[in-house]
């Protein structure tokens, strides 16, 4: 595959113009981005995270950089007990996590994963919530909680409008997630209400958490120059520390607060439209939220496999594939999952794995037919990869700037299935980030369980700055007194 590869990108004049593969290039070519292009991308969403974060064109703006209220990273002196839910990614979990400030290290002492069936995905929000309690009074039961009253950290991975670390307005539902109910309410409201309903357990304090900021944070804890979060799974987003003088919607000018960009939005102005393929414009029309997450929809794993298939589909049709004959399984949506992307791209075993796959398929392959499909799932996982980098490159650009720094030295805490298990994503991410913010050197940081070590971390850090504060107060109150009773004195 690399020869037939190397021969297909250069545009050498092999193979002929007339040849199958010059019209399977024709295709893969479409997804294929310049570092020009790329330059382009990075640009746009420059423009597009100062848009978000301005007051008045914030609500025109696609990506929104959500405030989160988290003002700090960890400082190492964390300490306590929490419990953590998880929702968004893979599966629900709920997790008891505890933090330790001796050695400095998150345990994670256990977690369950509870499935949410489909149509409670689409149900409505009554249900869900009800179903999370559930699963939440099932975990502190089989542990022994039930009596506690431990501070909660909701991991709730959908762009939200947070008022307070405790109060979080659902903007939309993204992800395959369409409950009846939720998008405008508080989601923390909507979690103890269903608490409420059953009576026989109560939680402490709640802090709201965005996935990404999770990862930040868990990385956080071990790295302390970690300052972004980014998240290339089943869907896709980052967060980043942004100046609070920037943070136009937040009161106050002194400090940090972390960003949530959602950049799973970039596009959906139509901002995208010269590098969105045919195939890309059917996955959005098909998708139960058309017109929304553009960027997401061209880069994550609910979707990458579904591009895939599509092309695949194509080209057998256009008789450059299988003998021209398609399979059922293949015309199934959804049924190429973005894990045979993978599995097909694998080094060593990624012929085989391909063959398998498109048995699986029921499609009739020789040597020819499976290494196109290397190349298809190639160019498609590459785009993603360098979209990924290019966003990442803004953000990077866009702290040291910020800071006035000649050169940035952070640090990236990742996490997504899309990330971890693609063989070759994080180093063509990598390769995209140093051509495009060549001033910044990044160091990633795969992040061990981000969402439920991460939401404990948050909530952790904003205990310590509520107990500082707190004693700040005090210790004012002190001197006020002492001011007065000298005065008394004199
Ligand atoms: C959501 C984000 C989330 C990302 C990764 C997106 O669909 O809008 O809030 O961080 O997926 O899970």
């Amino acid at each position: 595959a690399p020869e037939l590869r190397s021969k297909i990108t250069l545009g050498s004049r092999w193979p002929p113009s007339n040849s199958p593969i010059r019209s399977v290039q024709r295709y893969l070519e479409r997804f294929h981005l310049t570092r020009e292009k790329l330059q382009e991308v990075s640009e746009r969403l420059r423009k597009d995270l100062i848009r978000g974060l301005g007051k008045h064109s914030h609500h025109k703006a696609p990506v929104k950089m959500l405030p989160t209220f988290v003002r700090a990273t960890p400082d190492g002196t964390e300490k306590g007990d929490f419990l953590a839910l998880d929702l968004g990614g893979t599966n629900f979990r709920v997790l008891h996590v505890r933090v330790m400030e001796e050695q400095q290290r998150v345990l994670k002492m256990d977690s369950q994963i509870c499935a949410i069936p489909k149509e409670m995905m689409q149900g409505t929000g009554e249900q869900l919530f009800d179903h999370i309690a559930a699963c939440l009074y099932d975990f502190l039961l089989s542990h022994n909680l039930e009596r506690e009253t431990l501070p909660l950290g909701f991991t709730f991975s959908f762009p939200c409008e947070q008022k307070e670390i405790d109060k979080s307005i659902l903007i939309r539902w993204t992800k395959g997630f369409n409950c009846s109910g939720v998008e405008g309410e508080d989601v923390v409201k909507l979690l103890k209400e269903a608490i409420r309903r059953r009576g026989d357990y109560d939680i402490g304090s709640v802090a709201m958490v965005n996935d990404t900021v999770g990862t930040m944070m868990s990385c956080g804890f071990r790295d302390q120059s970690c300052e972004i979060g980014m998240i290339i799974g089943t869907g896709t987003n980052a967060c980043y520390m942004e100046e609070m003088k920037n943070v136009k919607r937040v009161e106050g000018e002194a400090g940090r607060m972390c960003i949530n960009t959602e950049w799973g939005g970039f596009g959906d102005d139509g901002s995208l439209r010269d590098i969105q393929t045919e195939f890309d414009v059917v996955v959005d029309e098909m998708s139960i939220n058309p017109g929304v997450h553009t960027f997401e929809k061209m880069i994550s794993g609910m979707y990458l496999g579904e591009i895939v298939r599509l092309l695949l589909v194509r080209l057998t049709e256009d008789g450059l594939l299988f003998g021209g004959r398609t399979s059922k399984a293949l015309l199934t949506p959804e049924a190429f999952e973005t894990k045979f992307i993978s599995e097909i791209e694998e080094q060593d075993n990624g012929l085989e794995n391909t063959q398998k796959v498109l048995s699986k398929f029921g499609l009739k392959w020789d040597t020819v037919d499976s290494c196109v499909v290397r190349l298809v799932c190639d160019a498609i996982s590459s785009r993603s990869a360098r979209l990924c980098g290019a966003a990442l490159a803004t953000l990077a650009n866009r702290i040291r700037v910020n800071r006035r720094q000649e050169r940035l030295k952070t640090t990236v805490g990742v996490d997504g299935t899309v990330y971890k298990k693609h063989p070759n994503f994080s180093e063509e991410l990598r390769a995209t980030v140093r051509l495009l913010a060549p001033k910044c050197d990044i160091t990633f940081l795969v992040s061990e369980d981000g969402s439920g070590k991460g939401a404990a971390m948050v909530t952790a850090v904003a205990q310590r700055l509520a107990r500082q504060s707190r004693l700040l107060e005090e210790s004012d109150g002190e001197t006020d007194d002492e001011e007065e009773e000298e005065e008394e004195d004199q």
